[in-house]
C-alpha cells in the first residue's frame, strides 16, 4: 500500500499528542477527517493514530505578509512556480501503538520520527483497535477505512445504550437498524414505547410475520383485580401511604366478598359506601380513582396478556399514537415495562431490550412523570437480569440523569443546542472537544458513537436499511395531496 504521507518537523510536531504530516500530492483526496492512520514503528509495531484536521499551506504567501494583495496582483506566477509550492498538511493525533506479534495495544511511549512514512489503517488493524465484531451487530460504515461498523451485542446492550440528537437527524432510522439485526440474530426480545407510531409503518415488509406485532394503545387495558394498592399507588403519584393503607383495605373487602372481576368504578363504589374512611381522604382517593377509570385504560382483565406476547426474536411496538393524553400514556408505559421486567427478573422472558422514543417524556429530570421510576430502576438493575435500555431522545439535558448516566454506550447524532452538546460532554467519556464541535455539522445519518461499545468513540455512517423500506417521514406535499384526496372523498355531493 502506498503511503499517504510523511511526518515533518514542527515546532510541537511530532510529539505524543500531535503529528504533522505533509500528503503525498497524488493522495490527497483519499485522506478525510475522522480517518485511521498507521504509522509503522518497526518491524513489529504500529502507532495508529485518527486524523483531526487538514490544512493547506504554501510558503511563498507565507513570507507576504502585509504586502501579500498587491504582490499578488503582480502575476508573479508566470516567473516562480507557487502552485507547486502548495501544500496540504493532516493532523493526526496518535492513538496507541500496536503489537502485531501479540495484538496488544499500548499508550505511546515515544513520539514517531520526522520522516516517517503515514498509511491509511487496514480494515483489520481499524477492527481490532475499535473491539469490533465480526459477528456484531451491523450498524454502519467508516467508509475512510473501509470498516463495516460491526458491535459486539452484549458490549452494545448490557449496560444500555441513547441515541441522542436533535429532531430529524435519523434517531428512529438509526434505532430502526438496530432492530433489523437484532431481529436477525433470532433470540432476544424487543419492547418498542413509540409515542408516534412510527415504526409500525417501517416494519411493513415485515408486518406478515408473527415475531413482529403491533400493539395499539387503544386495544391495551389493564386488570385491576391482577394489582395491590401499592401497585395502584404508582399511578397516582400524590397518594400518601396513609390513603394506600385505606385502599389496601378497601381492595381486601372487594376481594373477602369473592368478588374476582371488578374494575376502578368498583372501587370507587365501595369507597363511597364505607362509614370508615374519613371524608378528606375519601374524597381524594374517589377523585384520584375517577381520574384513573376516565382514561379508560383500567378494565376487569388485562390484555394483551404480557407473559405470552414475549418470546425469543420477537418484537413487539407499543404504538401510543392514539393516546394524546401524556399522563395516560405514561401509565401504559409503566404498566407494560413493570410487568415486563418482573417476567424478566423470574427468567419468564428472554433476554430483553426496552426501547423508549422521547425518553425525556417519560423519564423527565426535573417533572413528575409515572413512569420515571421503572426506567430509572430497569436503568439502575436491569443489567444483573440482562434487561437492557435504549433511550432515545431530542432533549437530553431533560432527560433523568440518573437514567442516562447508566447507558454506558451513547449514538449521537446532529445536535445544535448548546446546552445538548455541553451535557453530551460531561456523560460521554472519551470524548474531547474537537470531537465535540463536529457534533454540530453531522449529516442525516452521520453518527458518532462513544462508551463501553466500542474502544475510541468513532464517526460512521449509518448503514441503508435492508428489510424496512417505507419513508418514515412522507414529505410535506405528499401528505397534502393525501389530505386533499381523503377531503375530497369525504365532501363528495351525494
Ligand atoms: N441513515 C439514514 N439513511 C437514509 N435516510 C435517513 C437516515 N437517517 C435518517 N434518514 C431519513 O431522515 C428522516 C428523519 O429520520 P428519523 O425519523 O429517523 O429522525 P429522528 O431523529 O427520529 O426525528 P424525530 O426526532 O422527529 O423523531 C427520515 O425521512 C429518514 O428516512
Ligand atoms: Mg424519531
Amino acid at each position: 500500500m502506498a503511503a499517504i504521507g510523511t511526518v515533518v518537523a514542527t515546532a510541537d510536531s511530532p510529539s505524543l499528542d500531535n503529528i504533522v504530516l505533509i500528503l503525498d500530492k497524488n493522495d490527497q483526496l483519499q485522506v478525510e477527517r475522522g480517518q485511521f492512520v498507521t504509522i509503522p514503528k518497526n518491524k513489529k509495531q504500529i502507532v495508529i493514530g485518527i486524523i483531526t484536521g487538514i490544512k493547506k499551506n504554501n510558503a511563498y504567501y507565507e513570507t507576504l505578509d502585509s504586502s501579500i494583495h498587491e504582490i499578488a496582483s503582480r502575476n508573479y506566477d508566470a516567473i516562480f512556480p507557487i502552485e507547486e509550492w502548495e501544500n496540504t498538511l493532516a493532523v493526526v493525533k496518535p492513538l496507541g501503538e500496536i503489537n502485531l506479534e501479540s495484538g496488544s495495544i499500548k499508550r505511546l511511549k515515544y513520539p514517531v520520527s520526522p520522516g516517517t512514512k503515514i498509511f491509511v489503517a487496514s480494515s483489520s488493524v481499524v477492527s481490532r483497535f475499535l473491539g469490533l465484531d465480526q459477528n456484531g451487530i451491523y450498524w454502519g460504515d467508516l467508509a475512510s477505512n473501509n470498516v463495516k461498523i460491526q458491535i459486539n451485542l452484549s458490549r452494545l446492550l448490557r449496560k444500555h445504550l441513547a441515541i441522542l440528537a436533535i429532531s430529524g437527524a435519523g434517531k428512529s432510522y438509526a434505532a430502526s437498524i438496530l432492530l433489523e439485526e437484532i431481529y436477525k440474530h433470532g433470540k432476544l426480545a424487543v419492547l418498542v414505547i413509540d409515542p408516534h407510531g412510527e415504526y409500525s409503518k417501517i416494519v411493513p415488509s415485515m408486518a406478515d410475520d408473527t415475531r413482529i406485532e403491533v400493539v395499539k394503545g387503544s386495544f391495551i387495558s389493564i386488570g385491576v383485580p391482577e394489582l395491590s394498592a401499592w401497585e395502584i399507588s404508582e399511578f397516582i403519584p400524590e397518594i400518601s401511604v396513609v390513603q394506600t393503607r385505606v385502599l389496601d383495605n378497601v381492595i381486601s373487602e372487594i376481594r373477602r366478598e369473592n368478588k374476582n372481576l371488578y374494575g376502578i368504578q368498583d372501587l370507587i363504589r365501595k369507597i363511597e359506601t364505607s362509614d370508615t374512611i374519613n371524608t378528606r381522604t375519601r374524597e381524594a382517593l374517589i377523585g384520584w380513582l375517577y381520574s384513573l377509570h376516565r382514561s379508560y385504560l383500567f378494565s376487569t382483565e388485562s390484555s394483551p396478556n404480557l407473559s405470552e406476547l414475549f418470546y425469543p426474536g420477537k418484537i413487539v411496538i407499543l404504538d401510543l399514537s392514539e393516546i394524546q393524553n401524556q399522563r395516560s400514556r405514561s401509565i401504559v408505559v409503566l404498566h407494560f415495562l413493570k410487568c415486563l421486567y418482573n417476567l424478566r427478573m423470574r427468567g419468564n422472558i428472554p433476554p430483553s431490550l426496552f426501547v423508549v422514543e422521547e425518553a425525556h417524556q417519560f423519564c423527565p429530570e426535573s417533572s413528575r412523570s409515572i413512569s420515571k421510576r421503572i426506567i430509572e430502576t430497569i436503568a439502575r438493575e436491569g443489567r444483573k437480569f440482562y434487561a437492557s435500555l435504549c433511550l432515545i431522545s431530542q432533549r437530553p439535558v431533560n432527560l433523568s440523569v440518573t437514567a442516562i448516566s447508566q447507558c454506558n454506550t451513547n449514538l449521537i447524532l446532529r445536535i445544535r443546542n448548546p446546552y445538548d452538546q455541553d451535557f453530551i460532554g460531561r456523560i460521554s467519556e472519551g470524548i474531547d472537544r474537537s470531537t465535540l464541535k463536529i457534533i454540530p455539522d453531522l449529516e442525516v445519518g452521520e453518527a458518532l458513537l462513544v462508551g463501553e461499545g466500542i474502544n475510541y468513540p468513532t464517526f460512521f455512517q449509518i448503514r441503508s436499511r435492508s428489510f424496512y423500506n417505507r419513508e418514515t417521514s412522507p414529505n410535506l406535499e405528499i401528505m397534502a395531496e393525501k389530505y386533499e384526496k381523503n377531503w375530497h372523498i369525504k365532501n363528495k355531493p351525494v
